[in-house]
C-alpha cells in the first residue's frame, strides 16, 4: 500500500477472488438486492457519511455496496481483530471505499482502524455510525467526555481499554476538539448486536446518549434469525474448521440459552453431540429443558465434557478454576460478542502452542492441555466465515432500513434507543420468502378483522413474542 491510499487491507491482490464471492453472495441476499432495486434511483442516503464498524466479511461487502448504491459515502473497519475476510476487504477497497481491516490485526491496529473510519480526507465528519458491539460509538463518546475534562482515561480496566485510551489520547493530541465535533455531527447510530444494544440502553439510562439509536438486533428478523439460525450453521462450522474433531457422541456444554445459545445448542445437537446447557434465567432454562437439553451447573460437568461454548454476552463465565478441571484436550470457545466470557488472561501464565491461526493448545502445569479457539473471541467469525449470506441478508436489510430511517427522519426520533416498526420487520421477512419458494396465505377481510389485523399486516400486536 502506498502512503496516499485511503485503505488498509492484507493484500489488495485478493480483490478478484473477493469480487467473485461477492457476486455469489448477492444471489443469496434478496433483501439487500431488493433495497437496491427499490431505493437505488431515489438515493435516500445521499449526503450520508457512514462510519461502519462491523465484521468485514463478504456479506458485509454486499451491505456496504448497498449503502453506496443508495447514495451513502462509507468508511469501514471490522469490529473484531479476527473476523475480517481479507478477500472481502480487498474487493471493497478496490472499488475505492476506504476499508481498514486485516484478519489477525493487533489491538493497536484495531483501534487505529476504528479511528480511521472517522477521518474523512476532506477533513469533514461522519453523520452516521453503523455499529456492531458499540466500539465505534464508545470511541467517540469516551473521547468527547475526555475532551470535556472528565477523568475517563486514567484507569483502564483491561488491556483492551489501555489500547483504546492510548488511541483516544493520540487523536486528542493530533486533532484537538475532534471527538466533540464528531459527536455533535452525528445524527444517530444503528446497532447490530445484543451486546452493543445493551451498551446503548445503559448509556441512555445514564443520560449519556446524545443522539437517537436504532436497535437493529431486536427486529424479529434479526435476533430470531441471525442469532439463532445463523449460529445454528456457523458454530459447528467454526469448531470443525478449527479442530476437525468428531462431533457425534461428544458431550458439549453451551453456556447461555438466549437466541445465540438456542442456535448453538441446535448446531451441536444437529452434529450428534450430547448437549448440556447452563442458564441463569429460569425462562430460558425451562426452554432448554423442554427442548430436550439437560440444564446443569458448569461446575458439575466441567470435568466430563469435551466441548465448551459460551453464548451469554456476560463476563467471567468459564474461569481458570473451571479450565483447571477440564479433561485433556477439551475444546473451549466463545460465540458471544466479547472475549471476556472466558478468563483468557489467566491462561497466559501457561504454555501456549499455536497450532494454526486462531487455534492454540494450552498446556497446564500438570501436563493437561486444552484447545482454545480464537483466543476467546467469537469463534464462528474467527475460525470460520460467520453466518451464511441468506440470514445476514435479513439482518443487513434491517440495517439499511434503520440507516435510512435515522438519516432521513432524525428529527422524528428523540435521543434514546428505538426499534424499527413492525411493518418494516414484516417487510424484511417478506423479501426473503420467494428465494425459499415459500408461499404466503392471504387473509380475507373477514379473517383479518376476526383476529384484529388487516390483510396487509402488521399481523401481530407489539407484545407478541414469536
Ligand atoms: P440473550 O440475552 O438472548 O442470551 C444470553 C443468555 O445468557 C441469557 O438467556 C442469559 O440469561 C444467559 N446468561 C447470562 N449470564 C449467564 C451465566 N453466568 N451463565 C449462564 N447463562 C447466562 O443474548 P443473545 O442474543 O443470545 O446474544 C449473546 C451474545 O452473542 C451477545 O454478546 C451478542 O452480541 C452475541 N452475538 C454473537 C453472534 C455471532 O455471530 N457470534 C450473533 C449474534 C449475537
Amino acid at each position: 500500500m502506498s502512503a496516499t491510499e485511503d485503505f488498509i487491507v492484507a493484500d489488495i491482490a485478493l480483490a478478484d477472488y473477493g469480487r467473485k464471492e461477492l457476486d455469489i453472495a448477492e444471489t443469496e441476499m434478496p433483501g439487500l438486492m431488493a433495497a437496491r432495486a427499490e431505493f437505488g434511483e431515489s438515493q435516500p442516503l445521499k449526503g450520508a457519511r457512514i462510519s461502519g464498524s462491523l465484521h468485514m466479511t463478504i456479506q458485509t461487502g454486499v451491505l456496504i455496496e448497498t449503502l453506496k448504491a443508495l447514495g451513502a459515502d462509507v468508511r469501514w473497519a471490522s469490529c473484531n481483530i479476527f473476523s475480517t475476510q481479507d478477500h472481502a476487504a480487498a474487493a471493497i477497497a478496490a472499488t475505492g471505499t476506504p476499508v481498514f481491516a486485516v484478519k489477525g490485526e493487533s489491538l493497536e491496529e484495531y483501534w487505529s482502524y476504528t479511528d480511521r473510519i472517522f477521518q474523512w480526507t476532506d477533513g469533514g465528519h461522519s453523520n452516521m455510525i453503523l455499529d456492531d458491539g458499540g466500539d465505534a460509538t464508545m470511541y467517540i463518546l469516551i473521547g468527547a467526555r475526555a475532551e470535556a475534562g472528565e477523568d475517563v482515561l486514567s484507569k483502564p480496566g483491561s488491556e483492551e481499554e489501555e489500547v483504546l485510551f492510548a488511541q483516544i489520547k493520540k487523536r486528542m493530541t493530533e486533532t484537538p476538539g475532534f471527538f466533540t465535533k464528531q459527536r455533535d455531527a452525528l445524527l444517530g447510530v444503528t446497532e447490530e448486536t445484543t451486546t452493543g444494544v445493551n451498551r446503548l440502553y445503559q448509556l441512555a439510562r445514564a443520560g449519556e446518549l446524545p443522539f437517537p439509536a436504532i436497535n437493529v438486533n431486536d427486529s424479529v428478523t434479526k435476533s430470531k434469525f441471525d442469532n439463532k439460525y445463523g449460529c445454528k450453521e456457523s458454530l459447528v462450522d467454526g469448531i470443525r474448521r478449527a479442530t476437525d474433531v468428531m462431533m457425534a457422541g461428544k458431550v458439549a456444554v453451551v453456556c447461555g440459552y438466549g437466541d445465540v445459545g438456542k442456535g448453538s445448542a441446535a448446531s451441536l445437537s444437529g452434529a450428534g453431540a450430547r448437549v448440556k446447557v447452563t442458564e441463569a434465567d429460569p425462562i430460558c432454562a425451562l426452554q432448554a429443558a423442554m427442548d430436550g437439553f439437560e440444564v446443569v451447573l458448569l461446575e458439575d460437568v466441567v470435568s466430563t465434557a469435551d466441548i465448551f461454548v459460551t453464548t451469554t454476552g456476560n463476563k467471567d463465565i468459564i474461569r481458570i478454576e473451571h479450565m483447571r478441571e477440564m479433561k485433556d484436550m477439551a475444546i473451549v470457545g466463545n460465540i458471544g460478542h466479547f472475549d471476556n466470557e472466558i478468563e483468557v488472561a489467566s491462561l497466559r501464565n501457561y504454555t501456549w502452542t499455536n497450532i494454526k491461526p486462531q487455534v492454540d493448545m494450552i498446556g497446564f502445569p500438570d501436563g493437561k492441555r486444552i484447545i482454545l479457539l480464537s483466543e476467546g473471541r467469537l469463534l464462528n467469525l474467527g475460525n470460520a466465515t460467520g453466518h451464511p449470506s441468506f440470514v445476514m441478508s435479513a439482518s443487513f436489510t434491517n440495517q439499511v432500513l434503520a440507516q435510512m430511517e435515522i438519516f432521513q427522519h432524525h428529527e422524528k426520533y428523540e435521543k434514546g434507543v428505538h426499534v424499527l416498526p413492525k411493518h418494516l420487520d414484516e417487510k424484511v421477512a417478506r423479501l426473503h420468502l420467494d428465494k425459499l419458494g415459500a408461499k404466503l396465505t392471504v387473509l380475507s377481510e373477514e379473517q383479518a378483522s376476526y383476529i384484529g389485523v388487516t390483510p396487509e399486516g402488521p399481523f401481530k400486536p407489539e407484545h407478541y413474542r414469536y
